[in-house]
């Protein structure tokens, strides 16, 4: 793997024409870093955000040796990790994914979120006297850029009944939920343990753990979020609130807020018309929230000797695919006179760029790197972070 000090050294020396992941895995590591200073528990990592591995490296070797896994393909990849607990936090998963889970990989933990579920999983698992099972609740979702309530979770009575069973068969019984990811203010938190609390009064069970999802969120030119450590507060005291013993464990499982800052990508311009710019990347490819979901990631031009007095215009990109849904209409913030052939860093698209990237029309390959730079934009520290370009 090539490593540069910055993405100029990186295109002056390459001059790709594919577009380029470029890693930060420090960025990473002092993410994770975080998380495991700062968070009041345990921090397992949500696989799905990135799986690069030199990020999961970074995080590794950060302190972070638990991991949230939603499939078989994601258990059997991050199994290959040493002296790594697996959470397999999907609450619906296939029959032969509970069996390889827990005979072939020695899972105990699974989310489930209804009772022909938890039946499952019992019957799957032989009727396992040492399974972690969390119920999956379904918590309002406040300031969330992708809620996650409608699809998972359950609430009122049946979440109750859903305890009680639980319960029975549980080693450990513990209490999930989510309150959708890029959540940017910490009341969702509170919020959402306040329906943990009342749950567990109302079903009167004892609960052994309680695993506040993903959710925290990261910087994007669109979306400034309350400090993190506002976050950390918010859990604290509610988790002092909770009528639980001190013997609870506190779990969290974040994606977005350990990898985004660590991933940019670097696109080159194929043609520019106007105000548009045809990018060699897109919403097929690692684009795909910016073109589905409006998400305005930072970016910079990489070009030698660049005026920094320029003016800045705002810029739509269109992706390299034939489709016209293939749009990101930002606006990106960049120099007037950007041209056919520049490159353009878009940082921040560490979590669910990568991941989230096809092979459409026959795009989707890239080239990989490190920079050893700092990202445009990170929560986790302000000193020296390049300009990005804003309003
Ligand atoms: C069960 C579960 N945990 C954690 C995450 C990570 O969420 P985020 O990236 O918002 O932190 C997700 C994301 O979908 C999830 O479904």
């Amino acid at each position: 793997m090539e490593k540069f000090s910055t993405a100029l050294e990186m295109v002056t020396a390459l001059k790709p024409d594919i577009p380029v992941f470029a890693a930060r895995p420090h960025a990473a590591g002092r993410a994770a870093r975080w998380f495991t200073q700062n968070f009041p528990g345990e921090v397992a990592y949500a696989y799905k955000a990135n799986s690069s591995v030199f990020l999961l490296g970074a995080l590794y070797g950060a302190g972070i040796t638990q991991f949230d896994v939603a499939s078989v393909v994601e258990l059997e990849d991050a199994a290959t990790i040493p002296g790594v607990r697996l959470h397999f936090m999907h609450p619906v998963k296939s029959r032969h994914a509970i069996r390889k889970a827990y005979f072939d990989y020695d899972i105990k933990c699974f989310a489930l979120d209804s009772e022909d579920e938890l039946q499952k999983i019992v019957e799957e698992t032989g009727g396992a006297k040492d399974l972690e099972l969390f119920v999956r609740i379904a918590v309002p979702s406040k300031n969330s850029r992708i809620p996650l309530e409608r699809k998972f979770g359950v609430v009122g009575q049946r979440a109750q009944r859903l305890l009680v069973k639980t319960r029975q068969v549980a080693d450990e019984l513990g209490i999930t939920f989510h309150v959708g990811s890029q959540t940017t203010t910490p009341d969702a938190y509170g919020m959402a343990f306040d329906e943990v609390k009342k749950l567990i009064v109302k079903a009167g069970v004892v609960v052994d753990a309680i695993d506040v999802g993903g959710g925290f969120p990261s910087r994007y030119t669109d979306s400034v979020p309350a400090r993190l450590e506002d976050f950390i507060e918010v859990i604290k005291a509610s988790m002092a609130k909770m009528p639980v013993t001190e013997h609870c464990r506190l779990i969290c499982e974040p994606g977005r807020a350990l990898v985004a800052e660590a991933e940019s990508l670097i696109v080159k311009v194929d043609l520019r018309k106007g105000d548009e710019l045809y990018i060699n990347d897109g919403g097929y490819g690692a684009l795909y929230d910016s073109a589905q979901l409006g998400f305005v990631f930072p970016v910079r031009l990489i070009r030698d000797g660049l005026d920094t007095n320029e003016p800045l215009l705002p810029f739509e990109f269109w992706g390299p695919t034939c489709d016209s849904i293939d749009h990101m209409k930002g606006p990106f913030l960049l120099p007037a006179s950007v041209r056919e052939g520049d490159y353009i860093e878009i940082g921040n698209i560490g979590a669910y760029g990568r991941a989230l990237s096809t092979r459409f029309n026959g795009y989707g390959h890239y080239k990989e790197v490190i920079l050893q730079d700092e990202p445009m934009y990170s929560i986790y520290t302000e000193d020296d972070l390049p300009i990005a370009n804003e309003a």
